[in-house]
C-alpha cells in the first residue's frame, strides 16, 4: 500500500466528525437497500389468497387481545424451522400480515404462539381455559381473565374502527377481477357493525378472534 491511501485512511479515522458521517452514509445506504424493494414486493404486499378481513366482533376481540397484554406473553409469528413448523404449523408468510395494523407479531414466549391458535380448541375449551387456566392446564401459569364475561360490548366505536382499518389498509386493499380495490369492509359491513357486536360480552369478542388466527395459510 503506498504512503499516500495510508494518509487518506488516517484522515478518516483521527476525524471524528468525518468518520461519523461516513459511517451513518453507509449505514443508510445499507438499510435503503434491504428495506425498499420490500414495500414492492408482491410477496410483502398483497395478501395471500383466503385472508379475511376481521369481522366486527373478532376487530374488538383484538382489541381485548391488546388491551390485557396477551401479545406480552404470546407471539404470533412461526418461524421457519423445524421445531417450530411441526408444532405451530406452516412458518407465518408476510402476506397474512399486510392487514394488521398495530402487528401483534411479538417475540416474548412465555406461553405458546398463537398465529395458528385458531380451530386448535373448542369454544368451550377457550372459555374453561381463559377464566381459569388451571381448570384445562394443571401446570399452566397464565393468568385468569375471569372479568372478561362480565362486561358486555356497546359497539359505540366499532364502526369507526372499520372505518380506520379502511383508510389504514387502502395500500393493501383486494383486486376485484378488473383489478379495482375493494376496501377491507363494506358501507353495510359499517353500517352493521354496532348491532354485530353490542350485548356480547369480552370473552365472546376475544374467543371470536382467537378462533379467527392463522386459517389463511393451511
Ligand atoms: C403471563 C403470561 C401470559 C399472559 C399475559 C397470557 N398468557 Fe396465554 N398462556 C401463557 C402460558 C404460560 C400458556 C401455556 C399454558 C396454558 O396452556 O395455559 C398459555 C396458553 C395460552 C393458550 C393455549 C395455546 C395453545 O396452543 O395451547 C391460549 C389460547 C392463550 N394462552 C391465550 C391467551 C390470551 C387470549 C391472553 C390475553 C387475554 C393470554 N393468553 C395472556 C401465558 C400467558
Amino acid at each position: 500500500m503506498s504512503n499516500k491511501t495510508i494518509n487518506r485512511h488516517e484522515k478518516v479515522e483521527t476525524n471524528v466528525g468525518l468518520f461519523f458521517t461516513l459511517a451513518i452514509l453507509a449505514i443508510s445506504i445499507g438499510g435503503l437497500v434491504e428495506i425498499t424493494p420490500l414495500f414492492f414486493q408482491n410477496a410483502t404486499t398483497i395478501p395471500v389468497t383466503n385472508l379475511k378481513p376481521y369481522t366486527a366482533l373478532q376487530m374488538e376481540g383484538r382489541d381485548i387481545y391488546i388491551r390485557e397484554g396477551c401479545h406480552v406473553c404470546h407471539s404470533q409469528m412461526i418461524r421457519p424451522f423445524r421445531a417450530e413448523t411441526e408444532r405451530y404449523g406452516h412458518y407465518s408468510v408476510a402476506g397474512e400480515g399486510v392487514w394488521e395494523h398495530p402487528f401483534l407479531w411479538g417475540s416474548k414466549r412465555t406461553g405458546p404462539d398463537l398465529a395458528r391458535v385458531g380451530g386448535r380448541y373448542s369454544d368451550a375449551w377457550h372459555f374453561a381455559h381463559l377464566t381459569d387456566p388451571r381448570s384445562v392446564v394443571p401446570e399452566s401459569n397464565m393468568p385468569s381473565f375471569k372479568w372478561l364475561s362480565e362486561t358486555e360490548l356497546t359497539g359505540e366505536l366499532t364502526a369507526k374502527k372499520l372505518t380506520t382499518f379502511n383508510f389504514l389498509t387502502s395500500s393493501h386493499q383486494r383486486k376485484d377481477a378488473q383489478g379495482k380495490r375493494i376496501p377491507l369492509y363494506s358501507a353495510e359491513d359499517i353500517a352493521g357493525a354496532k348491532a354485530a357486536v353490542k350485548g356480547k360480552t369480552e370473552m365472546q369478542a376475544l374467543i371470536a378472534y382467537l378462533q379467527s388466527l392463522g386459517h389463511a395459510l393451511k
